[in-house]
Order: C-alpha cells, then sequence, then structure tokens
C-alpha cells in the first residue's frame, strides 16, 4: 500500500492514545506511521553510495546498513513476539539487525561476524514491512484509549523507537567522511548565523515540585 501523501515531511506530532473516534485513531495513527517511516528513508538518501552504508562512522556502533533496516526489523521482532503476525518476515536479517548498541560486547561489533544485507535487499525488506504495519493498523479492532495490552501499542512503541533512531543515525551520518554524504533538499544546511544574543538570569521563585508522571499520563 502507498504511503498517505505528506505536506511537510519534517512536521509530526506525537499522537495522543486517548479520543472519542477509534476511526479517526486509526487513520491518525496510520499517518503518523507512514510519516515516521518515510521519513527515516529521507535521511538515507545523504548516504553518497553503497560504501556509506559500510563504513563505521564510530567504532562503538555499527555501519549505517544495520540501522538502515533496525527500524523494520523493530517491528516484525515485537509483533511477531506479540503474536500479533503469524510468521516472520526473514529471520536471517531479523537475527542480524536486532542488536546493535551494547557497548560492552566488543566482539559483537567485530565486522567479520556479520554478511551485511544489500541497500536493495534491506529497502525490500522495509517495503513489506510498510505493508504489514499497514495492514495491522488498518484492520485492527480499536478501544480507546489505547492502553499497554492493545496491538496499537506495539505500533506506537515502533514509530516512537524509530524516531528515537531518526536522530541517532543523522549523528553518525554526521560523523562519515564527506565523500560518504551528499545534500539532501530535505535537510538543508542551516543558513541561519549572526552574534549570539547577551543571555540574562531571570529570577525563578522557589516552590515544591512533583517529578514524574502518573499512570493515567501513560495512557
Ligand atoms: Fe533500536
Amino acid at each position: 500500500m502507498n504511503a498517505p501523501e505528506r505536506l511537510d515531511p519534517l512536521v509530526t506530532k506525537t499522537c495522543y492514545l486517548d479520543g472519542s473516534d477509534p476511526e479517526k485513531k486509526r487513520e491518525e495513527i496510520r499517518r503518523y506511521f507512514h510519516q515516521t517511516f518515510s521519513l527515516y528513508e529521507s535521511l538515507f538518501d545523504c548516504l553518497a553510495c553503497d560504501d556509506a552504508y559500510y563504513t563505521k562512522a564510530t567504532p562503538l556502533r555499527h555501519p549505517l546498513i544495520f540501522y538502515y533496516g533496525h527500524t523494520a526489523v523493530f517491528f516484525i521482532n515485537k509483533l511477531h513476539v506479540a503474536k500479533l503476525i503469524p510468521e516472520r518476515l526473514d529471520p536471517r536479517i531479523e537475527s542480524m539487525l536486532a542488536i546493535g548498541v551494547d557497548e560492552m560486547s566488543w566482539d559483537d561489533l567485530n565486522d567479520a561476524h556479520y554478511d551485511w544485507p544489500t541497500p536493495a535487499e534491506v529497502l525490500d525488506y522495509r517495503n513489506k514491512t510498510r505493508d504489514i504495519v499497514d495492514d495491522l493498523i488498518s484492520s485492527v479492532q480499536i478501544t480507546l484509549p489505547i492502553g499497554w495490552d492493545d496491538p496499537l501499542w506495539i505500533v506506537m512503541m515502533g514509530i516512537e523507537h524509530e524516531r528515537i533512531h531518526l536522530e541517532t543515525s543523522s549523528v553518525l551520518m554526521r560523523q562519515l567522511p564527506l565523500s560518504l554524504v551528499k545534500p539532501s533538499p530535505l535537510f538543508r544546511d542551516c543558513s541561519d548565523s549572526g552574534d549570539a544574543p547577551n543571555n540574562a538570569l531571570l529570577p525563578v521563585n522557589g516552590r515544591r515540585i512533583e517529578q514524574g508522571c502518573s499512570r493515567r499520563d501513560t495512557l
């Protein structure tokens, strides 16, 4: 299924999980999923060549081919564990692109242990994942508010996980050699410049504050 038309791909808003119209909420989450999934893919348009996918930006992280597929694998692995999809999509990709940031497991980051997929293979995997998640969002029963036991809770977790990696993958790209990255019309250079303002300290009255959130806030 094609992604819904996007007006401004950089502007998204996290969905509230409550509301009164389940069908409106379904479409809101479906749109948020596609927007995030597409935005993450757009980030990889900044890579200049296939070599850029396999060059480590830092020794403590996998190369970007891992992160390209990782966010899709996260959806499939979680939906499979929750028994919301009957079978895995590609067990080889799902085991290879699942875990990547344990800095104490040095051997896990040894490239000799990996036979990375090609960018085209990962894109094919991502396209299939997009269809599976879209089908699930489109067909699942919705009761509001969406809670921990609802299938769409897992979908929302997958979306927010991808948005975390939108930031971390962009950092890795900024650490690559310039020859491996190229300009993107979506992620433009910042043209703002000028003298820094003179900031002043403002008085704030002391008062009691509470940290954390109530259980209701997690619904
Ligand atoms: Fe992750």
